[in-house]
C-alpha cells in the first residue's frame, strides 16, 4: 500500500498546472481601471473634495477625518451608487475590452484604531464582479491602499511624504490577513476574478527598505493566493523597478500564474511634460521591445496602468493643492506652456489635439501589445476628458474596436 501510494505521488507534478479563465500570455488583455470609485481620487472627482469648503481634505483619509462623519458617509455612498453602475460594465465589454481592473482600498476590509476612514466598499466590489461576469469581462481586483500606505500618495488612502507600510510589521501583517481574506472570497471566483494584484504601486524607488518587504508580501501574497486558488493569476506592480530588476522572480516551475503590472506615464517629470508631440510618440514606440523580452523570457507582462494624455494639466492631477509641471505652478517645475485647450471637456479639444491623443493611444496600444496587454487608466473622470476611456470614446480618440487602426504606420 506504502509502496503503491508513493508511485502514485511520483506521478503528479511538483506544481498544479494553472488553468486561469483568461489565456494569459496568449491573449491580449485590453482593459480599462475603474479609477476614482472605490478609493476615491481628488483629480478624477475634484467635486468630492471641493463640495467639502475644505483645503485640508486632500485624500479618502481626510475625507473621513475632516469633516462631518456623516456628511461623509452620505457623500460616499452616493457616490459608489452613481459613479460606475452595471452600464459601465455593458459599454465597456461593447468597448471590446476584455478586463477590467478595480482599485480598492483595506479599509473595505478592516478600519484600525484611529483610522478615520468610512466603510461600506464591500457590497460593490461584490455587485462589480456579478456586473463583470454578466458582461463577460475578468476583473483584477488590485489591493490599491494597505495599512499606513505602501507609497504616500493620495490615491493610497492617505498622502504621507514616507509611506508607513514598509517598516511597521503591524502593517505588513494586517496586510497578509486581508489579502487571505480576499483570496478566500474571490480566488474560488477565479474564472470572473482572473486576477489579485496584492499591492498597488509600492515605492520602491526608497530602496532596500520598502523593496525587501514587498518581495517578502509578494511571495506570501502567492502562497495565500495558491491556498485559496490554483488558478488566479497574481499580477505583481514592479515597485518602480526596471523590468530586467526582476529577473528570475516567481518563475515556473516553482511558481505558475503570476504576471508583472508596470506602470507607463511620461508625464511625471520635469523632461516627460517638456517632450514635443512626436518626441511622446517616439517614446511609446521605443517600449515595445524592452517589454516583448520581458514577458517572453521572464514574466507575462502587463502594461497595467497608462494613458493617451501627455501633459499634468488635469485640476490637482500631483494632488489637491499642488500645481502643475506643465504650466510651471508645481514647484521646481520651469513652464512648457498654457494648459488651456490641454484637459477639461472632450468637446473642447481642438481636432489636432485629438488627432494626437489617437496617435498617443494606439502608438502606445501597439507598444504594450508586443507584451501581454494593456489596461488603460481610467474608464471615468469628472473633468479630465483626455484622461477618460469613456470620453475617448465619445469623441473618436479611442476607437470604438480596439484593434482598429488609424496610424498602423506610426511606428514605422
Ligand atoms: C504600526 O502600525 C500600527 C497600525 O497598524 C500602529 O498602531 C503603530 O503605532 C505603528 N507602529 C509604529 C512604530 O509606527
Ligand atoms: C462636456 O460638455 C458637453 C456639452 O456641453 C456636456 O454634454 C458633457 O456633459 C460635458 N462633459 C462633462 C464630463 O462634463
Amino acid at each position: 500500500m506504502l509502496a503503491f501510494a508513493s508511485t502514485l505521488l511520483a506521478c503528479l507534478p511538483a506544481v498544479l498546472a494553472f488553468s486561469p479563465s483568461f489565456d494569459y500570455g496568449t491573449q491580449k488583455v485590453r482593459g480599462v481601471s475603474l479609477g476614482g470609485w472605490l478609493v476615491i481620487e481628488p483629480w478624477i472627482t475634484p467635486s468630492l473634495f471641493d463640495n467639502t469648503g475644505n483645503t485640508n481634505i486632500v485624500d479618502e483619509w481626510t475625507f473621513g477625518q475632516l469633516q462631518d462623519r456623516t456628511v461623509a458617509e452620505k457623500t460616499l455612498k452616493a457616490h459608489w451608487d452613481s459613479w460606475i453602475t452595471e452600464a459601465d460594465f455593458a459599454a465597456i465589454a461593447a468597448a471590446g475590452l476584455n478586463h477590467v481592473r478595480l482599485p480598492i482600498g483595506y479599509w473595505a476590509w478592516e478600519v484600525g484604531p484611529g483610522e478615520p476612514y468610512i466603510q461600506g466598499q464591500l457590497p460593490y466590489l461584490r455587485n462589480a464582479v456579478t456586473w463583470a461576469r454578466t458582461h463577460g469581462l475578468k476583473l483584477i481586483l488590485d489591493l490599491h491602499g494597505v495599512p499606513g500606505s505602501q507609497n504616500g500618495f493620495d490615491n493610497s488612502g492617505h498622502r504621507l511624504s514616507f509611506p508607513g507600510w514598509p517598516t511597521n510589521q503591524t502593517n505588513i501583517d494586517r496586510t497578509n490577513n486581508i489579502l487571505r481574506t480576499i483570496a478566500n472570497e474571490f480566488g474560488p471566483q477565479y474564472e470572473t476574478v482572473g486576477a489579485i494584484e496584492p499591492m498597488n504601486e509600492p515605492a520602491g524607488y526608497f530602496g532596500q527598505v520598502v523593496l525587501n518587504p514587498v518581495r517578502q508580501y509578494y511571495l506570501d501574497s502567492y502562497t495565500n493566493i495558491r491556498a485559496s486558488s490554483q488558478n488566479t493569476l497574481e499580477m505583481i506592480h514592479d515597485a518602480f523597478q526596471s523590468l530586467s530588476s526582476w529577473n528570475g522572480w516567481e518563475r515556473p516551475p516553482d511558481f505558475q500564474g503570476v504576471a508583472l503590472d508596470t506602470h507607463i506615464y511620461q508625464i511625471l517629470s520635469n523632461a516627460g511634460v517638456a517632450q514635443t508631440d512626436s518626441e511622446h510618440i517616439a517614446t511609446a514606440c521605443g517600449q515595445g521591445s524592452s517589454l516583448q523580452g520581458f514577458n517572453n523570457n521572464q514574466l507575462w507582462t502587463i502594461v497595467g496602468e497608462w494613458t493617451p494624455a501627455m501633459t499634468d494639466c488635469a485640476k490637482y492631477f500631483n494632488g489637491r493643492g499642488i500645481g502643475t509641471r506643465y504650466d510651471g505652478t508645481h514647484a521646481g517645475s520651469p513652464r512648457v506652456g498654457s494648459c488651456a485647450g490641454l484637459t477639461g471637456n472632450g468637446t473642447s479639444f481642438s481636432a489636432s489635439y485629438k488627432a494626437f491623443l489617437r496617435q498617443s493611444w494606439e502608438a502606445q496600444v501597439m507598444s504594450f501589445e508586443k507584451a501581454s496587454g494593456w489596461i488603460m487608466w481610467t474608464w471615468r473622470t469628472e473633468q479630465a476628458d483626455e484622461w477618460s476611456y469613456m470620453a475617448g470614446l465619445k469623441y473618436g480618440w479611442i476607437p470604438s474596436d480596439p484593434t482598429s487602426r488609424q496610424y498602423p504606420h506610426i511606428c514605422g
